[in-house]
């Protein structure tokens, strides 16, 4: 069944953030992002082939809620492949291991998690695979949160004195297993009195800084402001921005990142305003086999995309759109790398080595 035609399910759980993916009656829930602030409904999941679905239709995004979802998505195949094939099912489960694995190219959190899965394969012998992969996709969720929330520390210890920040598109607890990334920094910052204000990106075109980002820092009420993706550079061109925070979709080995599309134009114009870039990303977002950002594959959606906003369409009739959704910012405009392993200041090859070995 197509996602379109699937019913979101009556709220049985509170729909919150920090429960964007849930895991309850042997079934995936994930909480709508697309209708979202508007309407907040979950959407239930039996199958790979729609959880594939509903990453590439962005009911989920964000790169660590991907790959969270995605390892949810192995148990939904395994029970399947399993049923069909007790003693078969692993040859059975590698088309929709490739079904997951191909749903969206640039968040690299999505094949790490893949393989993590898969390793555990081998081990598991006759046995029925669910119970193992389940405690390993549970175990995958749970570390997202505590590395966010350590990052939140590392992040918050970079802001000496109270500012106010930028960020763009949402890397927030609906973007991770919860409390966010970027989002994380700025919740561990305003919690020991370091934000003034937070100014999110709209993010065209498909506005999670608007609909995403906004809506979780009015509930636990940060104050945020929203302003058009072009604005960002007049406002810190005013004075009173100290960061930009951002998560990342995939960065390189040496330390270039991938991030939403509008991320570069931002790091441009805060090294011309002597504005700093912080970029928050757990160790999982660290792609050691990408030398550097030309290598990392960027994910380019339909131009529909563009030419519409809100369901109607703003384009001129005829006229076509250009919509890479991730750009590569440079590591030389990178001020500091936050993961859970450690924080790297001016980012170069030689520094992600080292902290990939730690
Ligand atoms: O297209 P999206 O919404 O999946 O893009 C998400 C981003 O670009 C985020 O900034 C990134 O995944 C980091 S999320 C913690």
């Amino acid at each position: 069944m197509g996602l379109d035609k699937m019913e979101a399910q009556p709220l049985t759980i509170r729909a919150s953030a920090d429960q964007a993916i849930v895991w309850a009656n042997d079934r995936l829930y994930l909480l709508d992002q697309r209708i979202l602030p508007n309407e907040e409904a979950y959407i239930e999941l039996q199958s790979a082939r729609d959880t594939a679905g509903a990453i590439r239709d962005m009911v989920v995004r964000g790169a660590p809620a991907i790959g969270i979802t995605a390892a949810f998505g192995v148990v939904l195949a395994a029970r399947s492949c399993f049923r069909a094939s007790p003693d078969g099912w692993r040859d059975l489960l590698v088309d929709e291991l490739q079904a997951l694995a191909e749903a969206r190219p640039t968040a690299v959190n999505l094949c790490w998690a893949l393989e993590r899965m898969q390793r555990l394969f081998p081990g598991i012998g006759g046995a029925d695979p669910e119970p193992r992969l389940l405690r390993e996709a549970q175990s995958i969720h749970r570390e997202d949160i505590a590395a966010n929330r350590t990052m939140g520390e590392f992040g918050a210890g970079l802001i000496e004195a109270t500012t106010s920040v930028i960020t763009h598109c949402n890397a927030g607890a609906l973007a991770t297993g919860g409390y966010g990334t970027a989002l994380g920094v700025i919740r561990s910052a305003h919690a020991a009195g370091r934000i003034g204000m937070v100014y999110a990106d709209e993010t065209r075109p498909w506005l999670q800084g608007s609909r995403l980002t906004a809506w979780e820092l009015a509930r636990d009420r940060i104050p945020v402001t929203l302003l058009t993706d072009g604005a960002a550079a007049s406002r810190m061109a005013q004075g009173g921005i100290g960061w930009i925070i951002v998560g990342s979709d995939r960065i390189a080995a040496n330390g270039d990142v991938a991030n939403k599309i509008g991320t570069y134009n931002l790091a441009v114009a805060a090294r011309y305003h002597g504005v700093k870039v912080m970029v928050a990303a757990p160790t999982s977002t660290i792609d050691m086999t990408v030398r550097c950002g030309k290598d990392i594959p960027i994910e380019s959606r339909d131009p529909a995309e563009v030419l519409q906003c809100g369901g109607r369409w703003v384009g001129a009739a005829g006229v076509d759109a250009w919509n890479p959704v991730f750009d590569v910012t440079p590591a030389a405009l990178v001020d500091a790398i936050v993961t859970e392993r450690g924080v790297v200041l001016s980012p170069d090859s030689q520094k992600m080595a080292e902290l990939m070995s730690r």
